[in-house]
């Protein structure tokens, strides 16, 4: 989603938010735009791609840049932002959706200001300018009239500071020696900063090339710096599949992640629970199904796992709750309001995250960081693996198992013959495709099914085994493609018997399997595993390269699909 990166110091301006805005290229975006300050402000704008901005050599100290994800108005260079005043004299950049713009709209055309563009951030620009005087005060006064998220970045002609307000999208601000950056993602800043300033919702920051100072309701406060321990990814062709290829060595800096942060007090909150809410988004969870199954199993605790965008407070209720919030990127909108009302709830929390510094990190009482390493693609893969796996380590621990043998190196191994899994046949593109699974295969069936969907843009579905008689198995025919996958000895006959009527109906069934044979046209046996519940880790691996596979030959970038961001951060 829309990226944020500002400059102001000594160097040049243009070049270190050019290349912050590269940097961010990897959360998704359709039009990106950049404002040099100084004298007067000049603003460029492109619709697509950071490297069609056409910015000519200058010597500006100040800049603001943005990479936009269209919400209010088309992707278009006109609504790119920045957003210039009606008198040119404040320069806005916006991450979020302003929930009463028409409202603020229609009070500025009152006043006679005319719009360049059709999104919902030029109005603040507007209403900065009109404010004028202190640009700290009307930064805060413009955000608290502002229903919805509003994190932004204002420059304002003739001076060498950014004012800016978190409002929903995370802010980090780095101070270096004769310059400050504020990005929102540290991985932009960290080729120039070690440790950066996080901004926490509501708070306030004002740079210069000398200084940063941060507020909160208009009262000065002191901030402490986080380490920057992230470092962008090296370009490569394809992340999707350098990403696969490092789940090994991502799972291993999980596991010992893990076993440095679970101490008695987590585990004594999660068996003391009498409720386990699992809440998540996309794949983040799918990993909370994994998770619901697997401590209801060991723990004999009711679980529920929930999109976020669908918890509401109704289950909060009653005693001894406990709350476990999975998400890669740590900034997903719709998890974080989920927390908050946790909170709001008094319910312990924890995060699982693959981002230290992160919003979530802030906001949980705790965190499980897996140390996945950079994630850029926007299909989520290694990520999941190590959600797959802390959930699993935590689950353990809290049912007594105090040492892991060998696992990573038992992963490590099991994953190499997991690899030469090759799933893909023409047909799986040109026939309707389905994944099918029981218990905790049906949530790698869903997973699978996700990943297809994101990357070839092909319709396909995952169904429970046994539901698939009472209604889905009407779409079955001889131009259908099904893939099961099984790993729970216990489900081997159920499963037989949902391929022996799908195949019965036409279907072409392809099996992955940890039990044997199933009856399927072609079977990928999975390699032994020492304990049952980590076969999720190890199954979906061959799902995440078909649906990588399939995207290639059908020729789409499988980095970037269409339409998708690698982290939402809007509601
Ligand atoms: C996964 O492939 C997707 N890109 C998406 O479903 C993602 O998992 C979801 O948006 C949640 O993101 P998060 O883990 O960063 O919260």
């Amino acid at each position: 989603m829309c990226g944020i990166v500002g400059y102001t110091g000594f160097g040049n301006a243009r070049d270190i938010v050019l290349d912050g805005l590269k940097t961010l290229e990897y959360r998704g975006y359709d039009s990106a735009g950049v404002a040099l300050g100084g004298d007067y402000i000049a603003v460029y704008k492109t619709a697509g791609s950071v490297d069609a901005l056409n910015i000519p050599d200058c010597a500006a100290h100040i800049a603001i840049g943005h990479t936009r994800w269209a919400t209010h108005g088309s992707p278009t260079q006109k609504n790119a932002h920045p957003h210039l005043s009606f008198d040119g004299s404040v320069a806005v950049v916006h991450n979020g959706v302003i929930e009463n713009c028409e409202q603020l709209k229609a009070e500025l055309v009152a006043k006679g200001i005319k719009f360049a563009s059709d999104t919902d951030s030029e109005i603040i620009a507007h209403m900065l300018a009109l404010e004028g005087g202190d640009m700290r005060a009307a930064v805060e006064k413009v955000a608290g009239r502002i229903v919805g998220a509003a994190t932004l970045l204002a420059l304002r002609k003739g001076d060498d500071r950014i004012y800016m307000l978190r409002k929903g999208a995370s802010l980090a601000v780095g101070v270096g020696e004769g310059e400050c950056f504020v990005a929102s993602d540290t991985l932009a800043l960290g080729k120039y900063v070690r440790s950066a300033y996080i901004l926490s919702d509501g708070e306030c920051a004002v740079i210069s090339p000398i200084t940063a100072s941060f507020f909160k309701d208009g009262v000065k406060i002191f901030k402490t710096p986080t380490e920057i321990k992230r470092t962008p990814p090296t370009p490569c062709a394809c992340h999707m599949r350098s990403e696969i290829d490092e789940i090994p060595t991502a799972l291993k800096r999980t596991f010992l992640s893990v076993l440095d942060s679970v101490d008695e007090t987590l585990l004594s909150d999660v068996r003391n629970a009498k409720r386990i809410f699992f809440v998540g988004c996309g794949t983040a969870y799918h990993a909370g199904l994994y998770g619901k199954l697997l401590l209801e199993k060991l723990l004999n605790v009711p679980c529920e796992a929930t999109l976020a965008s669908e918890f509401d407070g109704v289950r909060l209720h009653g005693e001894n709750n406990y709350a476990i919030f999975i998400t890669q990127s740590g900034e997903t909108a719709d998890t974080l309001q989920a927390l908050d009302r946790c909170k709001r709830h008094g319910i312990p929390t924890l995060a699982i995250t693959n981002v230290g510094g992160s919003s979530i990190t802030f906001a949980a009482d705790r965190t499980l960081l897996l140390e996945a390493g950079a994630e850029v693609a926007v299909a989520a893969t290694k990520s999941y693996n190590c959600q797959l796996l802390a959930i699993y380590m935590l689950a353990k621990m809290a049912n007594g198992v105090g040492f892991f043998a060998n696992l990573p190196d038992e992963l490590h191994s099991a994953i190499q013959d997991v690899y030469g899994a090759d799933l893909y046949e023409e047909r799986i593109r040109t026939s309707n495709l389905f994944f099918i699974g029981k218990g905790a295969d049906y949530v790698t069936a869903r997973e699978g099914a996700l990943k297809f969907k994101e990357i070839t843009y092909k319709m396909t579905d995952a169904y429970a085994a046994g539901e698939l008689k009472h209604g889905a198995i009407a779409l079955i025919d001889d131009n259908s493609t099904v893939i099961v996958t099984l790993t729970n000895p216990k489900d081997k006959h159920r499963i037989a018997a949902a391929v022996s009527e799908l195949r019965s109906r036409g279907a072409y069934v392809l099996a992955i399997s940890a039990v044997g044979d199933v009856g399927a046209d072609k079977t990928f046996a999975l390699p032994h595993l020492s304990d049952d519940d980590l076969y999720p880790l190890l199954s979906v691996i061959p799902l995440q390269n078909l649906a990588l596979t399939a995207s290639l030959c059908l020729g789409y970038d499988p980095d970037k699909p269409r339409n998708l961001a690698k982290s939402v951060t809007v509601i």
